[in-house]
Protein backbone atom coordinates (compact mmCIF):
# COMPACT_ATOMS: atom_id res chain seq x y z
CA UNK A 1 0.00 0.00 0.00
CA UNK A 2 1.45 3.61 -0.98
CA UNK A 3 0.53 6.96 -1.00
CA UNK A 4 0.79 9.34 -4.02
CA UNK A 5 3.91 11.45 -3.69
CA UNK A 6 1.85 14.18 -4.70
CA UNK A 7 -1.85 14.89 -4.38
CA UNK A 8 -4.07 18.19 -5.66
CA UNK A 9 -5.48 20.80 -2.98
CA UNK A 10 -8.83 19.88 -4.04
CA UNK A 11 -8.75 16.45 -3.93
CA UNK A 12 -8.23 13.82 -1.56
CA UNK A 13 -7.01 9.70 -1.37
CA UNK A 14 -10.35 7.92 0.18
CA UNK A 15 -8.71 4.33 -0.37
CA UNK A 16 -5.36 3.13 -1.47
CA UNK A 17 -6.27 -0.59 -1.60
CA UNK A 18 -4.07 -1.99 -4.15
CA UNK A 19 -1.10 -0.43 -6.82
CA UNK A 20 -0.22 -0.52 -10.01
CA UNK A 21 3.50 -0.13 -10.45
CA UNK A 22 4.89 0.13 -14.96
CA UNK A 23 8.42 -1.30 -13.61
CA UNK A 24 7.05 -5.18 -13.04
CA UNK A 25 5.49 -5.16 -16.16
CA UNK A 26 8.27 -4.47 -18.29
CA UNK A 27 8.45 -7.84 -19.17
CA UNK A 28 5.19 -8.46 -20.73
CA UNK A 29 5.17 -7.63 -24.06
CA UNK A 30 5.24 -10.73 -26.87
CA UNK A 31 5.08 -9.87 -30.18
CA UNK A 32 4.52 -6.26 -29.65
CA UNK A 33 1.94 -6.88 -27.85
CA UNK A 34 1.35 -6.11 -23.75
CA UNK A 35 0.11 -8.50 -21.89
CA UNK A 36 0.04 -6.54 -18.61
CA UNK A 37 0.30 -3.09 -17.45
CA UNK A 38 2.17 -1.14 -20.45
CA UNK A 39 5.41 0.87 -19.04
CA UNK A 40 5.24 4.20 -19.86
CA UNK A 41 8.84 6.00 -20.13
CA UNK A 42 9.91 9.02 -18.09
CA UNK A 43 9.61 11.95 -20.67
CA UNK A 44 9.81 15.73 -20.52
CA UNK A 45 6.73 16.22 -22.15
CA UNK A 46 3.82 13.44 -23.16
CA UNK A 47 1.11 13.62 -26.01
CA UNK A 48 -1.38 12.06 -23.94
CA UNK A 49 -4.98 11.07 -25.07
CA UNK A 50 -8.22 12.53 -23.71
CA UNK A 51 -11.45 10.54 -24.52
CA UNK A 52 -14.17 12.46 -22.84
CA UNK A 53 -17.32 11.63 -22.82
CA UNK A 54 -19.71 13.42 -24.47
CA UNK A 55 -22.84 15.64 -23.19
CA UNK A 56 -24.97 18.76 -24.11
CA UNK A 57 -22.94 21.55 -22.53
CA UNK A 58 -23.27 20.13 -18.85
CA UNK A 59 -21.71 22.37 -16.39
CA UNK A 60 -19.71 19.45 -14.59
CA UNK A 61 -18.36 18.05 -18.18
CA UNK A 62 -17.29 21.06 -18.67
CA UNK A 63 -15.69 21.80 -15.67
CA UNK A 64 -14.08 18.60 -16.05
CA UNK A 65 -12.64 19.22 -19.30
CA UNK A 66 -11.26 22.53 -18.60
CA UNK A 67 -9.14 21.09 -15.58
CA UNK A 68 -7.72 17.95 -17.74
CA UNK A 69 -7.25 20.96 -20.59
CA UNK A 70 -5.15 23.65 -18.20
CA UNK A 71 -3.68 20.83 -16.46
CA UNK A 72 -1.54 19.43 -19.75
CA UNK A 73 -1.10 22.92 -21.19
CA UNK A 74 0.40 23.88 -17.05
CA UNK A 75 3.06 21.09 -17.88
CA UNK A 76 3.58 21.53 -21.63
CA UNK A 77 1.95 18.10 -22.54
CA UNK A 78 0.04 17.55 -25.64
CA UNK A 79 -3.17 16.86 -25.12
CA UNK A 80 -5.33 15.27 -27.80
CA UNK A 81 -8.71 15.69 -27.47
CA UNK A 82 -11.47 15.19 -30.19
CA UNK A 83 -15.05 16.50 -27.41
CA UNK A 84 -17.52 14.01 -29.74
CA UNK A 85 -20.29 14.74 -30.89
CA UNK A 86 -23.26 12.80 -29.75
CA UNK A 87 -24.61 10.52 -26.66
CA UNK A 88 -23.14 7.44 -27.76
CA UNK A 89 -20.86 5.00 -26.00
CA UNK A 90 -20.31 3.57 -29.92
CA UNK A 91 -19.25 7.18 -31.03
CA UNK A 92 -16.44 7.26 -28.00
CA UNK A 93 -15.65 3.72 -28.86
CA UNK A 94 -14.74 5.12 -32.45
CA UNK A 95 -12.69 7.83 -30.45
CA UNK A 96 -10.85 5.53 -28.35
CA UNK A 97 -9.61 3.46 -31.19
CA UNK A 98 -8.65 6.71 -33.29
CA UNK A 99 -5.77 7.23 -30.05
CA UNK A 100 -4.74 3.72 -30.13
CA UNK A 101 -4.39 4.27 -33.96
CA UNK A 102 -2.65 7.54 -32.89
CA UNK A 103 0.14 6.07 -30.68
CA UNK A 104 -0.35 8.14 -27.85
CA UNK A 105 1.52 8.10 -24.55
CA UNK A 106 -1.45 7.26 -22.54
CA UNK A 107 -4.88 7.53 -22.28
CA UNK A 108 -7.53 9.10 -19.72
CA UNK A 109 -10.79 8.14 -20.65
CA UNK A 110 -14.32 9.07 -19.29
CA UNK A 111 -16.44 6.14 -20.15
CA UNK A 112 -19.97 6.76 -21.14
CA UNK A 113 -21.04 3.39 -20.53
CA UNK A 114 -19.21 0.62 -18.23
CA UNK A 115 -19.62 -2.50 -20.51
CA UNK A 116 -19.37 -0.76 -23.87
CA UNK A 117 -16.15 1.18 -23.15
CA UNK A 118 -14.58 -1.44 -21.19
CA UNK A 119 -12.91 -3.36 -24.52
CA UNK A 120 -11.41 -0.53 -25.48
CA UNK A 121 -9.64 -0.30 -22.40
CA UNK A 122 -8.26 -3.83 -23.48
CA UNK A 123 -7.39 -2.56 -26.88
CA UNK A 124 -4.99 0.06 -25.76
CA UNK A 125 -3.41 -2.31 -23.05
CA UNK A 126 -2.78 -4.48 -25.80
CA UNK A 127 -1.57 -1.51 -28.26
CA UNK A 128 0.60 -1.20 -25.19
CA UNK A 129 -0.87 2.63 -24.12
CA UNK A 130 -1.19 2.96 -20.66
CA UNK A 131 -5.04 4.00 -19.66
CA UNK A 132 -5.84 6.19 -16.74
CA UNK A 133 -10.14 5.68 -16.25
CA UNK A 134 -11.52 9.52 -14.95
CA UNK A 135 -14.87 10.00 -13.60
CA UNK A 136 -16.80 7.14 -14.16
CA UNK A 137 -15.68 3.40 -14.01
CA UNK A 138 -15.50 0.34 -16.71
CA UNK A 139 -16.68 -3.15 -16.16
CA UNK A 140 -13.80 -4.77 -14.14
CA UNK A 141 -14.93 -8.04 -15.41
CA UNK A 142 -13.83 -7.21 -18.90
CA UNK A 143 -11.13 -4.48 -18.35
CA UNK A 144 -9.16 -5.60 -15.01
CA UNK A 145 -8.01 -3.13 -12.84
CA UNK A 146 -4.39 -2.96 -12.75
CA UNK A 147 -3.77 -5.12 -15.59
CA UNK A 148 -5.47 -3.56 -18.46
CA UNK A 149 -5.81 0.20 -16.65
CA UNK A 150 -3.26 1.53 -14.41
CA UNK A 151 -5.93 3.75 -11.61
CA UNK A 152 -9.12 5.01 -11.29
CA UNK A 153 -9.74 8.38 -10.50
CA UNK A 154 -13.21 9.55 -9.26
CA UNK A 155 -15.86 10.06 -7.22
CA UNK A 156 -17.91 7.30 -4.89
CA UNK A 157 -20.96 7.82 -6.71
CA UNK A 158 -22.63 5.05 -4.00
CA UNK A 159 -21.58 7.05 -1.25
CA UNK A 160 -23.10 10.43 -2.91
CA UNK A 161 -26.76 8.41 -2.99
CA UNK A 162 -26.12 7.83 0.60
CA UNK A 163 -25.15 11.28 1.64
CA UNK A 164 -27.91 13.01 -0.55
CA UNK A 165 -30.57 10.10 1.34
CA UNK A 166 -29.23 10.71 4.76
CA UNK A 167 -29.49 14.50 3.99
CA UNK A 168 -33.23 14.33 3.39
CA UNK A 169 -34.21 11.73 5.71
CA UNK A 170 -32.65 13.73 8.76
CA UNK A 171 -34.67 17.13 6.45
CA UNK A 172 -38.41 15.44 6.23
CA UNK A 173 -38.13 13.43 9.37
CA UNK A 174 -38.34 10.30 7.44
CA UNK A 175 -41.50 11.35 5.34
CA UNK A 176 -41.23 12.15 1.72
CA UNK A 177 -43.04 10.84 -1.45
CA UNK A 178 -40.18 10.68 -4.07
CA UNK A 179 -39.57 11.16 -7.85
CA UNK A 180 -36.40 10.37 -8.93
CA UNK A 181 -34.52 11.21 -12.16
CA UNK A 182 -31.82 9.27 -12.34
CA UNK A 183 -28.36 9.53 -14.84
CA UNK A 184 -27.68 7.79 -18.19
CA UNK A 185 -28.93 4.27 -18.41
CA UNK A 186 -25.72 1.94 -17.50
CA UNK A 187 -23.03 4.86 -16.37
CA UNK A 188 -21.45 4.05 -13.18
CA UNK A 189 -22.93 7.21 -11.32
CA UNK A 190 -26.29 6.29 -12.60
CA UNK A 191 -26.32 2.81 -11.53
CA UNK A 192 -24.65 3.75 -8.09
CA UNK A 193 -26.56 6.86 -7.33
CA UNK A 194 -29.80 5.47 -7.45
CA UNK A 195 -28.08 2.21 -5.41
CA UNK A 196 -26.97 3.70 -2.79
CA UNK A 197 -30.16 6.43 -2.41
CA UNK A 198 -32.57 3.42 -2.49
CA UNK A 199 -30.37 1.35 -0.22
CA UNK A 200 -30.23 4.15 2.48
CA UNK A 201 -34.05 5.10 2.60
CA UNK A 202 -35.51 1.55 2.57
CA UNK A 203 -35.51 1.03 6.32
CA UNK A 204 -37.33 4.50 6.46
CA UNK A 205 -40.63 3.48 5.54
CA UNK A 206 -42.20 7.12 4.96
CA UNK A 207 -39.83 7.58 2.55
CA UNK A 208 -41.89 6.55 -0.31
CA UNK A 209 -39.98 5.93 -4.39
CA UNK A 210 -42.87 7.09 -6.60
CA UNK A 211 -41.00 6.70 -9.63
CA UNK A 212 -37.71 6.64 -11.00
CA UNK A 213 -36.45 6.91 -14.58
CA UNK A 214 -33.55 8.37 -16.55
CA UNK A 215 -33.40 11.87 -17.80
CA UNK A 216 -29.56 11.19 -19.57
CA UNK A 217 -28.03 13.83 -17.00
CA UNK A 218 -29.79 16.18 -19.54
CA UNK A 219 -31.69 19.32 -18.42
CA UNK A 220 -34.01 19.09 -21.86
CA UNK A 221 -35.30 15.49 -20.54
CA UNK A 222 -35.62 16.33 -16.95
CA UNK A 223 -37.47 19.32 -17.97
CA UNK A 224 -39.89 16.82 -20.18
CA UNK A 225 -39.82 14.43 -17.63
CA UNK A 226 -40.82 16.56 -14.78
CA UNK A 227 -43.83 18.39 -16.53
CA UNK A 228 -45.47 14.97 -17.17
CA UNK A 229 -44.36 13.27 -13.63
CA UNK A 230 -45.40 16.00 -11.63
CA UNK A 231 -49.01 16.01 -12.44
CA UNK A 232 -49.01 12.20 -12.77
CA UNK A 233 -47.91 11.84 -9.01
CA UNK A 234 -49.15 14.43 -7.48
CA UNK A 235 -48.62 13.32 -3.51
CA UNK A 236 -44.81 13.79 -4.58
CA UNK A 237 -42.78 16.23 -2.20
CA UNK A 238 -39.56 15.56 -3.04
CA UNK A 239 -37.60 15.40 -6.47
CA UNK A 240 -34.23 13.76 -6.20
CA UNK A 241 -32.15 14.74 -9.60
CA UNK A 242 -29.04 13.01 -10.08
CA UNK A 243 -27.03 16.04 -11.12
CA UNK A 244 -27.18 19.67 -11.25
CA UNK A 245 -27.78 19.60 -14.89
CA UNK A 246 -31.18 18.24 -14.45
CA UNK A 247 -32.09 19.76 -11.76
CA UNK A 248 -32.42 23.19 -13.97
CA UNK A 249 -34.72 21.21 -16.01
CA UNK A 250 -36.76 20.56 -13.19
CA UNK A 251 -37.22 24.13 -11.74
CA UNK A 252 -38.16 25.32 -15.10
CA UNK A 253 -40.78 22.75 -15.22
CA UNK A 254 -41.99 23.40 -12.06
CA UNK A 255 -42.54 27.17 -12.34
CA UNK A 256 -44.39 26.39 -15.23
CA UNK A 257 -46.76 23.74 -13.83
CA UNK A 258 -47.13 26.79 -11.21
CA UNK A 259 -45.20 24.69 -8.35
CA UNK A 260 -42.91 26.77 -5.79
CA UNK A 261 -39.41 25.04 -5.94
CA UNK A 262 -38.43 24.51 -2.48
CA UNK A 263 -42.14 25.40 -0.80
CA UNK A 264 -44.18 22.94 -3.21
CA UNK A 265 -41.40 20.50 -3.13
CA UNK A 266 -37.79 20.04 -2.27
CA UNK A 267 -35.24 19.54 -5.03
CA UNK A 268 -31.60 17.36 -4.19
CA UNK A 269 -29.36 17.13 -6.44
CA UNK A 270 -25.47 16.41 -7.05
CA UNK A 271 -22.75 17.91 -8.80
CA UNK A 272 -22.31 21.31 -6.73
CA UNK A 273 -22.14 24.04 -9.47
CA UNK A 274 -22.25 27.79 -9.15
CA UNK A 275 -25.94 28.00 -10.41
CA UNK A 276 -27.11 24.92 -7.99
CA UNK A 277 -25.38 26.81 -4.78
CA UNK A 278 -27.17 30.29 -5.74
CA UNK A 279 -30.24 27.88 -5.98
CA UNK A 280 -29.48 27.15 -2.34
CA UNK A 281 -29.36 29.95 -1.07
CA UNK A 282 -32.31 30.93 -3.07
CA UNK A 283 -34.13 28.43 -1.24
CA UNK A 284 -35.28 26.62 -4.66
CA UNK A 285 -32.73 23.76 -4.01
CA UNK A 286 -32.66 22.44 -0.84
CA UNK A 287 -29.23 20.21 -0.92
CA UNK A 288 -26.38 19.65 -3.53
CA UNK A 289 -24.27 16.34 -2.59
CA UNK A 290 -20.78 17.95 -4.68
CA UNK A 291 -19.10 15.50 -7.32
CA UNK A 292 -15.95 17.34 -7.69
CA UNK A 293 -15.12 17.43 -11.67
CA UNK A 294 -11.27 19.24 -11.17
CA UNK A 295 -9.20 16.15 -11.27
CA UNK A 296 -6.76 17.30 -13.94
CA UNK A 297 -3.87 17.91 -11.42
CA UNK A 298 -4.21 14.20 -9.59
CA UNK A 299 -4.51 12.80 -13.02
CA UNK A 300 -1.23 14.22 -14.34
CA UNK A 301 0.01 13.79 -10.83
CA UNK A 302 -0.44 10.09 -11.20
CA UNK A 303 0.64 9.41 -14.33
CA UNK A 304 4.21 11.13 -13.41
CA UNK A 305 4.14 8.92 -10.81
CA UNK A 306 3.71 5.87 -12.90
CA UNK A 307 6.11 6.95 -15.44
CA UNK A 308 8.24 7.42 -12.53
CA UNK A 309 7.98 3.60 -11.25
CA UNK A 310 5.76 4.68 -8.27
CA UNK A 311 3.66 2.37 -7.01
CA UNK A 312 0.19 4.21 -7.69
CA UNK A 313 -3.36 3.11 -6.42
CA UNK A 314 -5.69 1.16 -8.63
CA UNK A 315 -8.43 3.31 -7.17
CA UNK A 316 -8.14 7.31 -6.10
CA UNK A 317 -11.35 8.77 -4.84
CA UNK A 318 -12.44 12.27 -4.19
CA UNK A 319 -14.14 13.22 -1.01
CA UNK A 320 -17.25 14.72 -1.72
CA UNK A 321 -19.36 17.17 1.06
CA UNK A 322 -22.85 17.69 1.45
CA UNK A 323 -23.76 21.42 0.69
CA UNK A 324 -27.44 23.27 2.21
CA UNK A 325 -28.22 26.47 3.92
CA UNK A 326 -25.50 26.01 6.58
CA UNK A 327 -22.47 25.93 4.40
CA UNK A 328 -23.69 27.14 1.24
CA UNK A 329 -22.47 30.67 0.88
CA UNK A 330 -19.01 29.47 2.31
CA UNK A 331 -18.60 27.23 -0.78
CA UNK A 332 -19.93 29.55 -3.36
CA UNK A 333 -16.71 31.18 -4.30
CA UNK A 334 -15.07 27.79 -5.02
CA UNK A 335 -17.73 26.45 -6.75
CA UNK A 336 -17.91 25.52 -10.83
O1 LIG B 1 -19.89 11.31 -14.00
C1 LIG B 1 -20.12 12.48 -13.29
C2 LIG B 1 -21.49 12.96 -13.56
O2 LIG B 1 -21.63 13.11 -14.96
C3 LIG B 1 -21.82 14.32 -12.98
O3 LIG B 1 -22.59 14.25 -11.84
C4 LIG B 1 -22.73 14.85 -14.01
O4 LIG B 1 -23.03 16.19 -13.93
C5 LIG B 1 -22.20 14.35 -15.27
O5 LIG B 1 -23.16 14.26 -16.19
Amino acid sequence: MSALRTVSSLLSILALQACSNASDQTAAVSQGVCEGLPPLAMKSTYRVGFAQLWEDNGPWRNANTASMQDEAAKRGYELVFDPGTKSDPAEQVDRMQALIDAKVDAIFLAPHDEAVLAPSVVAARKACIPTFIVDRAVNPAIAIPGTDYVSYLGSDFRLEGEQTADWLIAKTGGKAQIIELEGTVGSSPGVLRKQGFDERIKNTPGMKLLASESADFDETKAYAATLRLVPQYPTATVIYSHNDGMSFGVLTALQELGKVPGKDILIVSIDGTKKATQGILDGTIGEVTECNPKFGPIAFDTLENYAAGQPVPVVVKNVDRVFDLGNAADYLPEAF
